[in-house]
C-alpha cells in the first residue's frame, strides 16, 4: 500500500504529516486501494449520524445507512459523534475514471466523493472495511484513499445447473461480489444437468429440463458410476430473475445471464427432443462432461426455440451482454444430420466447424438485432468469429489474442487459474474437486495480461473473472469452501494497480477478514497458510524436501519415520531429509506453541533409477509435461493426478535411464494411470531393454496389463545387470467408439519409472 502520494491541492490536509510521523493504521483493504493516506486520530460515526446524498444517490446512501446500523448494533453511540457528517457526492471532474472514488475521512466527518454511483458504492465498500465497532459506534481512521480500477470487467461465474443454487444464497452471493467491488455476475443459467430460467413459452423447461432423475456420487473417473436416485432440480421463476437482478443493480453489479448453445443442451433436448438431430428421446444428465446430443443445427425450429427463449430473457436483464456459450459442441450428431448436412450444403459451409460459426454468427445477429451485445467461450472463435463479439478465453491466452486481433473484445477466464473447481490443496482429505490445482498464490500471482501480448491488444482486454462450475458443489458450504478465499485473491487482482500487488502483504491482510466475511454470511477456510513441499535436492539414491509455510514464525517440524510430528521433533532448518527406502516423510506447522492445519505427508519410495540421468523422447510441455527427471523423482504421482508428477504422453516415447554404473537389477515396474472417463488411457506395451554401453539393447520384458481403473503399479521380476535401461511405451491412439470422449487423442499417464 503506497502511504505517500501528492493529492489535489482540495483534498490536502494536516493528518498527512501525522502519517510521516507517527505509526499509520493499517487497515485490512482488499482490495488494495491505489492510494491511501493513513492518520493517526480517527472519527466516530453511528447510526444517528446525518448521511446527506443527492437524490440519484438513493439507493447507496440506502445501503451505507443499513451497513452502520447492522454493524453499529443497538447500543448507545456515545458523544463522540456529535456534529459529524457522512457526505455522498459525484464530481466526475474532480473524479475522473468510470466507478472511481475518493474517500476521505477528518475529524469533521466522512466524505465519499464518485466518478458515478459505482463510485461512490465502492467508496461505501471501502468504509464499511475500514471501520471498527467500537459499542454503539464504528470507528474510523482519518484517511485520504484514492481508488480506482485496474479492469472495467471484473467477474464472478457461478453454475446454477450443475447444482442449484436459491434466490437468498445469489443474493449472498452478490454481496460477496460488492463487499469486493467485483462489477459483474455472470449467471450460468443452463446446461446439461438442468435448465433454470422459467421460460412461460415453453413450459417442458421447468416441468422436464429443471429436473434430473438423479446424481452421480463421487468423481466421474471412479468406476462403476454410482448415483443416488434422488430425483433434483429447481429454477428461477421470471419473477425471481428480476429480483435478483434488481438486488445486483442496485449494488453495481451487471447481472450476465448465459443461455448455453449449440452444445451442453442435453437439459433442453429432454424437453423438446426435436430440437436433437436424432430427436431423441434424451435425458437431463446426471452428471458432468461434454455431451454429443447438442441443438440440431440443421433445423430452422431450433433457431426459432432459441429466439423465442431469447425473447424472454432480454426483457429479464439491463446488461449489455447475453452469452451464448459455444463451448464444448461435439460435432459427431451433426456429422451424421441430414439436416445439419444440408445446412452446411446451403450456406456453403466448410464443414462441421463452420457450421458452429454459422449457429453463432445467427444468434448473435439475433440478439445484436435487438440491442444486446454478445459473449461466448473461445470455441467460438473456431470456423469463424461474429463480429463484434466477445470472447471468454478460458482454455489459454490465445483465444484472447486472437480474439483481440480480430478487433473483438476479450475477458481472461483462464482455466488454470481462475477456475474455482479446482482444488486449491494436494492433501488428500480435500473434499473431491473437478480436478487440477490451483491455490491461492497461483490466482493471485497470474498475470492476466502476459506480456507476450502486443500492446495494441491490451485494450481489447477488458477484464478478467473467476469461475465456479459446480458438478461437486453438492452444498452451500462446499460453494464457499472452493469461491473463499481465491474470489477475494481475483478482486485484488481485478481492481488494484499490478504494482501494489504483493503476495505476502495480501495474506497479512486476507488472515484478518474471516469476520467481515461472516458477517455477510461467508465463512472462508485457511488452508493456503498450511505446509505445502517442494523437491530441494534429487541425486542418486537420495532425496530432500522444502517445506513452506507463508506463517513467518512458523515452526516446522517433521518426522520420516512414520510417527506424527511433535514439537520435539526434528526442526525443519531448509532441508527435511527422506531418510529409508520406502517411506514418508510427515511434517508439522506450530504457532504460538499450537498445532496449525493439517499434517503434510510426503510418501517417497527411493530405488535404483531415483535421481539417475534420463532423456524422453516426445515430453510434452503444459499440464502434464517433463521434465524427465519427474520419472525418476521417487514421488509416486497421486490418483488426483494434479500433483505435477505424472507426464501426459500423447505419442509413443522412449525413456533412456543411466544408473551411473552397472548393477544388479531384479524389478522393473511403472506407475501408470488408467482413467477412460478422463481420456487418460493406458500404454499398449511399455517394452523394458537393458544395456551396458548405451548402444546394444536386449528387451527383458514387457509391461501389458493394466486392467485397475486408477493407478496401476506394474511390475515386472527380472535377473540382469545393467547400466541402461530403456522403456518403450505405446501410446494407445485415440479414444476408440463408445469410449468417453470418441475419437479424440488418449492421454498416456506415466509417473515413476521403476528399477530395483
Ligand atoms: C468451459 O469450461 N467449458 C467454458
Ligand atoms: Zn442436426
Amino acid at each position: 500500500m503506497k502511504k505517500l502520494f501528492v493529492l489535489p491541492l482540495l483534498l490536502c490536509f494536516t493528518l498527512k504529516a501525522a502519517a510521516r510521523q507517527e505509526a499509520p493504521v493499517n487497515p485490512a483493504l482488499i482490495p488494495v486501494p491505489v492510494k491511501a493516506i493513513y492518520g493517526q486520530g480517527s472519527v466516530y460515526i453511528s447510526n444517528q449520524t446525518p448521511v446527506t446524498a443527492a437524490a440519484e444517490l438513493k439507493y447507496e446512501s440506502a445501503l451505507l445507512k443499513a451497513f452502520i446500523q447492522q454493524q453499529s448494533g443497538t447500543d448507545a453511540p456515545g458523544s463522540d459523534i456529535k456534529g459529524k457528517h457522512i457526505r455522498l457526492l459525484t464530481d466526475t471532474l474532480l473524479v475522473k475514471h468510470s466507478e472511481e472514488y475518493l474517500l476521505h475521512s477528518t475529524p469533521q466527518g466522512i466524505t465519499i466523493t464518485g466518478h458515478d454511483g459505482a463510485g461512490i458504492l465502492h467508496g461505501i465498500q471501502t468504509l464499511r472495511q475500514i471501520w471498527i465497532k467500537e459499542g454503539g459506534k464504528l470507528k474510523v481512521p482519518l484517511a485520504e484513499i484514492h481508488d480506482h480500477p485496474r479492469f472495467g470487467y471484473r467477474g464472478m461465474h457461478l453454475d446454477v445447473s450443475r447444482h442449484f443454487f436459491n434466490v437468498s444464497f445469489i443474493k449472498k452471493f452478490i454481496d460477496l461480489l460488492s463487499m469486493y467491488k467485483y462489477n459483474t455476475f455472470h449467471w450460468h443459467l443452463t446446461d446439461d444437468q438442468g435448465w433454470r430460467i422459467e421460460i412461460k413459452k415453453y413450459p417442458k423447461l421447468q416441468s422436464v429440463a429443471a429436473w434430473r432423475d438423479e446424481t452421480m456420487i463421487g468423481h466421474k473417473r471412479e468406476l462403476p458410476h454410482r448415483f443416488d436416485g434422488k430425483k433434483y432440480g429447481g429454477y428461477y421463476t421470471q419473477e425471481q430473475v428480476k429480483e435478483v437482478v434488481k438486488y445486483a443493480t442496485e449494488r453495481h453489479i451487471t447481472v450476465i445471464p448465459e443461455i448455453e448453445m449449440p452444445g451442453h443442451a442435453q437439459a433442453a433436448l429432454a424437453a423438446y427432443p426435436n430440437l436433437g438431430c436424432t430427436g431423441g428421446p434424451y435425458k437431463t444428465a446426471t452428471f458432468g462432461g461434454v455431451f454429443d446430443d447438442v441443438f440440431c443445427a440443421g433445423k430452422d425450429s431450433t433457431f426459432t426455440f432459441l429466439q423465442d427463449v431469447l425473447d424472454e430473457v432480454i426483457p429479464l436483464f439491463p446488461s449489455p451482454y447475453i452469452h451464448i456459450g459455444g463451448d464444448e459442441c461435439p460435432k459427431v450428431k451433426w456429422k451424421a444430420c441430414p439436416n445439419c448436412q444440408r445446412r452446411i450444403k446451403e450456406e456453403k459451409l466448410a464443414d462441421e466447424h463452420e457450421l458452429q460459426s454459422y449457429f453463432i454468427k445467427r444468434a448473435a445477429r439475433y440478439l445484436q438485432g435487438k440491442g444486446k451485445k454478445v459473449m461466448g467461450w473461445d470455441e467460438i472463435l473456431e470456423g469463424g468469429l461474429a463480429k463484434d463479439v466477445t470472447v471468454m478465453s478460458w482454455r489459454s491466452t490465445a483465444g484472447a489474442v486472437e480474439a483481440a486481433r480480430l478487433g473483438s473484445d476479450a475477458i481472461m477466464t483462464s482455466e488454470d487459474e481462475y477456475y474455482f473447481d479446482h482444488y486449491q490443496s494436494l492433501y488428500p482429505s480435500e473434499p473431491v474437486a473437478a480436478g487440477g490445482y490451483t491455490p491461492l498464490k497461483e490466482v493471485y500471482t497470474y498475470q492476466p495480461l502476459p506480456d507476450s501480448i502486443d500492446a495494441s491488444l491490451l485494450p481489447k482486454i477488458k477484464g478478467i473473472q473467476g469461475q465456479l462450475w459446480s458438478e461437486y458443489l453438492y452444498t452451500e458450504k462446499q460453494a464457499a469452501y472452493m469461491l473463499l478465499p481465491r474470489a477475494i485473491a481475483l478482486a485484488e487482482v481485478a481492481w488494484s494497480p499490478a504494482g501494489n500487488l504483493q503476495y505476502d502483504q495480501f495474506l497479512t491482510r486476507l488472515r484478518k477478514h474471516p469476520s467481515q466475511l461472516k458477517r455477510i454470511g461467508w465463512e472462508m477456510t485457511n488452508n493456503f497458510d498450511e505446509l505445502t513441499y517442494s523437491i530441494h535436492e534429487l541425486q542418486r539414491g537420495s532425496l530432500s524436501f522444502h517445506l513452506h509455510s507463508s506463517i513467518r514464525e512458523a515452526d516446522i517440524r517433521y518426522t520420516s519415520d512414520g510417527s506424527l510430528p511433535a514439537r520435539s521433533s526434528r526442526a525443519y532448518r531448509g532441508q527435511a531429509i527422506a531418510g529409508g527406502k520406502f517411506g514418508v516423510v510427515k511434517a508439522r506447522l506450530f504457532r504460538n506453541g499450537m498445532v496449525f492445519g493439517r499434517t503434510l505427508e510426503i510418501p517417497f519410495h527411493i530405488h535404483k533409477a531415483t535421481g539417475a540421468d534420463i532423456t524422453v523422447t516426445n515430453l510434452p510441455s503444459g499440464k502434464y509435461g517433463g521434465p524427465a527427471t519427474k520419472l525418476v523423482n521417487s514421488i509416486y504421482g497421486v490418483n488426483r493426478y494434479n500433483d505435477n508428477q505424472w507426464i501426459g504422453f500423447t505419442k509413443d516415447f522412449e525413456a533412456v535411464i543411466d544408473l551411473g554404473s552397472v548393477m544388479e537389477i531384479k524389478k522393473v515396474g511403472a506407475n501408470v494411470l488408467n482413467y477412460t472417463w478422463q481420456r487418460m488411457r493406458p500404454p499398449v506395451t511399455l517394452d523394458y531393454y537393458v544395456s551396458d554401453n548405451g548402444q546394444e539393447y536386449t528387451k527383458i520384458t514387457s509391461l501389458t496389463e493394466f486392467p485397475v481403473n486408477g493407478i496401476n503399479q506394474a511390475r515386472a521380476t527380472v535377473n540382469v545387470t545393467a547400466r541402461y535401461i530403456k522403456v518403450k511405451g505405446q501410446h494407445p491412439g485415440i479414444v476408440p467408439k463408445g469410449g468417453y470422449g470418441e475419437g479424440s487423442t488418449a492421454v498416456m499417464m506415466i509417473d515413476e519409472l521403476i528399477v530395483e
